[in-house]
């Protein structure tokens, strides 16, 4: 079913596409559809920050910015939304066109700056729909600064958004990753990231936060983060964010595009960074995200140790019926 549906959205532009779908999604949570004719996954239960999800497969960062269709989304099956990234103040994002599709590789690469209607109406967003979502489908809600924050005064950004969410997230990310913000991923440096989580840390203390981290890391540099997290004040870590990379496999020619990769590319990559990290977490539970798009893919992240797994780009290619393959999967391999 979505084979046909996909051969129309490609037709347009990707973005347009992005916008469409998300407004479908929209409009079907308006009728009061909540299972979107594709049956529930079956349960596989994680309990992780004290929240209880209903499967351990869930919507990575960036796919619903604001919050548009957070209840449709979970009705194609989620076990877990995470919305934003967020800032502050709304902000436009990067000129038009920002988002590719790498068809023959599977993959996109996007430099959206994330564009956003800012935190106000996310909060909104929520408390709104709040009521509609199963207290097993948990809500994160992943932060961001705005693009004209200097980096020093970034962990206002980042205390402001976390303590306007906190009264709606079940959960907070803290996006220390995006390759689309200039020097975003310098705060996720040792010295900029201890006081950055500690800041937020103080002012939401109830609420779990993580860290995403890019693909992009040198090893020293990620064990030296992996090692310091816990102490910092992190309850979690999602690897990864995109990658600036251009693996030598890509055969697309919008792979000279500026911006972060996504899709199967970007899989062996992410799954590196989970093993590099894992060792040195202290316990910390892992999300692994990256390029999942089998099941396979999710039961190797799992094996590395990821007690979830986020997709974003597989959902494009393949469809919400990936979701459901990849819970039957793990409750296969599980039993
Ligand atoms: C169009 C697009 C926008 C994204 N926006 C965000 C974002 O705002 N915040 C974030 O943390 N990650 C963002 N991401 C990254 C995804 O959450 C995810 O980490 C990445 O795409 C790798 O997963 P995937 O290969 O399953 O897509 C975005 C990805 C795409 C493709």
């Amino acid at each position: 079913m979505y084979g046909l549906l996909r051969e129309s959205l490609f037709t347009l532009d990707a973005e347009r596409a992005h916008s469409v779908t998300l407004e479908g999604l929209r409009c079907l949570e308006r009728l009061g559809v909540s299972r979107l004719a594709l049956g529930s996954p079956p349960r596989l239960e994680r309990r992780l920050f004290g929240l209880r999800f209903r499967n351990p497969v869930g919507l990575a960062a960036g796919l619903d910015k604001d919050g548009i269709a957070i209840a449709g989304l979970a009705a194609l099956g989620f076990g877990f939304i995470e919305v934003g990234t967020v800032t502050p103040k709304p902000q436009p994002g990067s000129t038009k066109p920002r988002l590719f599709r790498l068809t023959a590789d599977q993959a996109l690469i996007n430099r959206m700056g994330f564009n956003n209607l800012g935190v106000e109406h996310l909060v909104r967003r929520i408390k709104d729909v709040r009521s509609r979502i199963a207290d097993d489908c948990p809500i994160g809600v992943n932060i961001g600064k705005n693009k004209d924050t200097p980096n020093e005064d970034a962990a206002q950004d980042y205390v402001m958004c976390a303590s306007r969410v906190a009264e709606v997230a079940d959960y907070i990310t803290l996006n220390l990753s995006s390759p689309n913000t200039l020097g975003l991923r310098d705060l996720a440096r040792v010295e900029s990231i201890a006081p950055l989580l500690a800041a937020v840390k103080r002012c939401v203390e109830a609420t779990p936060l993580l860290v995403k981290i890019s693909p992009d890391m040198a090893d020293d540099d990620l064990e030296a983060l992996a090692k310091g997290l816990k102490n910092w004040g992190a309850d979690g870590v999602i690897a990864t964010n995109t990658t600036i990379a251009r693996p030598a496999s890509l055969t697309a020619r919008e792979q000279a595009q500026q911006g972060g990769l996504s899709g199967a590319p970007l899989f062996e990559r992410s799954y590196r960074t989970i093993t590099r990290i894992a060792p040195h977490l202290s316990g910390l539970p892992l999300i692994g995200c990256g390029g999942v798009r089998t099941a396979k893919d999710a039961q190797r992240m799992t094996e590395a140790g990821a007690s979830l797994v986020q997709i974003y780009t597989g959902l494009i290619y393949e469809g919400p019926q990936l979701i459901h393959r990849i819970v039957e999967g793990l409750k296969r391999s599980a039993s």
